[in-house]
């Protein structure tokens, strides 16, 4: 198996176009360094399970990376397993059960991209098998899930890396360096949202037509989650409820919990609150949509996180981080930069004293704070940062992911991380059914009374 993952890397990465003006920056992602060509015939060979709206177009992309092959899927629906063959080749071996795809010799790895409820199973599953797993955010959907996922990894020595994009993407890359070096300062909080505005933004996804038990396993779907009768409904569109999915929390703030773990480099909250409701999608669904929460963290900032599923002014997302010397916005691919020095002078409110005293007090305090500037004060620095307008940080991340299959590297996003994401966002929504503020030790990984 590790002769199959001898490979040689990939010889070069996104590229970002050079844009014009001088506060301007292209971004690109840092070479490596010891790249080189692949040979031709030198493949990891990964299967899919989980061939749904995400997994087929996350492995267009994976397709995409030299070495790769695809070969075989593993889906519940019928649907999915011929589309698969239709998008990829008759020979991609399909099956209901994914456990047919762990028993095959000549597969290395596999992408899980199923409802939330089956990552922690068919991971560990996956690693007891000697597969090498690429799973989808968010990590875990009990808090459970998590340290039986950071133990499979440890004793197998499988590579297990989440699939938090973010953590790959050049803007976040650079953000992280901007934060680092100082450009905004301490950092002192951190406000983030993903706001959308329409029915499919609201999970309200496409049931197929032919949908039923004959062409839907609902059994093999339902796995451990409570055992009700077939619902199309539930299994194309899972997320509106519990059983399945994480809610907007373990969907959205995810990502955000990610990328601001990522940036700051720091490990999660110990305090969390989150309130909300279902306040316009009430078709059935048990879980909010909006929610807006506040978090401590340890290394002295506040966050708080939105998500609006109910006309949220527009289909965005963003991070603002603020420092006591400027903000850095992250907005997709790009990271906006400014810089705004603290005001050092105190000032002065003289207006209701004498004109004597005001005369003494200006003089006194020009004294103490001269005049730095008397031309006016320097510009402020304000600069982009933005990658190439096709740039996809789903390729860095899984060209990371490969880079460690070949290599026995550390991922960029392990299993420790994921957890401390997922774990933050599922405190959000125990925070918002309990109506209390929750409490967790990121360094544990635990909740506290
Ligand atoms: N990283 C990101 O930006 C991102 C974006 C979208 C979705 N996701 C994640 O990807 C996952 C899938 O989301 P989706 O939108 O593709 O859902 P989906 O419903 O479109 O696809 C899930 C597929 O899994 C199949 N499935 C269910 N149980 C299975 C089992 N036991 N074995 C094999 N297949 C099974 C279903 O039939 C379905 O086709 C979720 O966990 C979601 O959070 C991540």
């Amino acid at each position: 198996m590790l002769d199959r993952r001898n490979f040689l890397k990939a010889a070069s990465l996104a590229t970002a176009e050079t844009l014009v003006g001088s506060n301007l920056h292209a971004l690109t992602q840092p070479q490596d360094a010891t790249s080189r060509p692949i040979a031709a015939n030198d493949h990891i060979q990964f299967a899919l399970i989980g061939a749904g709206i995400r997994g087929q177009a996350i492995t267009q992309v994976a397709l995409q990376i030299p070495g790769a092959k695809l070969v075989a899927v593993s889906d519940t629906y019928q649907g999915r397993r011929d589309h698969s063959k239709e998008l990829w080749g008759n020979d991609i071996f399909t099956t209901v059960d994914y456990k047919e795809i762990l028993t095959r010799k000549d597969i290395d790895a596999v992408v899980i991209a199923t409802p939330d409820h089956w990552h922690k199973q068919v991971a560990v599953d996956a690693m007891h098998a000697g597969k090498d797993v690429y799973c989808e955010k968010p990590m875990i959907h009990r808090y459970s899930d998590g340290p039986e996922m950071i133990a499979a990894a440890r004793a197998t020595n499988c590579i297990l890396q989440i699939g938090s994009q973010r953590v790959s993407n050049v803007a976040y890359i650079k953000a992280k360096e901007l934060l680092a070096a100082g450009a905004i300062g301490k950092l002192n909080m951190v406000t983030a949202w993903w706001d959308r505005n329409s029915a499919l933004g609201a999970w309200d996804y496409s049931v197929p037509l032919d949908a039923s038990p004959q062409t839907c396993d609902w059994p093999q779907f339902l796995g451990t989650a409570p055992q009700i009768p077939f619902s199309a409904e539930q299994f194309f569109q899972w997320r509106k409820w519990k059983a399945y999915g994480s809610g907007v929390a373990g969907d959205l703030f995810v990502h955000l919990f990610s990328g601001t773990h990522f940036v700051a480099g720091v490990h999660g909250p110990t305090r969390a609150m989150a309130t909300g409701g279902l306040r316009f999608w009430k078709d059935g669904r048990n879980v909010p949509d909006v929610m807006v929460a506040l978090y401590d963290y340890p290394e002295a900032f506040n966050l708080n996180l939105r998500v609006n599923f109910v006309n949220g002014g527009s289909e965005s997302e963003g991070l603002i981080f603020t420092g006591d010397e400027g903000t850095m916005a992250i907005y997709g691919n790009s990271v906006t930069l400014n810089s705004t020095p603290l005001q050092k002078e105190p000032g002065y409110t003289v207006e209701t004293f004498t004109f004597a005293m005001q005369k003494q007090f200006i003089q006194k305090y020009r004294e103490m704070y001269p005049v730095r500037h008397p031309m006016g004060a320097p510009p402020m620095r304000s600069e982009v940062y933005a990658a190439a307008r096709d740039y996809d940080d789903v390729y860095s991340h899984f060209y990371n992911f490969f880079h460690s299959v070949r290599t026995r590297q550390p991922v960029v996003e392990d299993a420790v991380f994921g957890y401390r994401a997922a774990g933050a966002a599922l405190l959000s929504n125990l925070s918002y059914y309990s109506g209390k503020v929750q409490h967790w030790n990121p360094e544990t990984m635990q909740l506290e009374a």
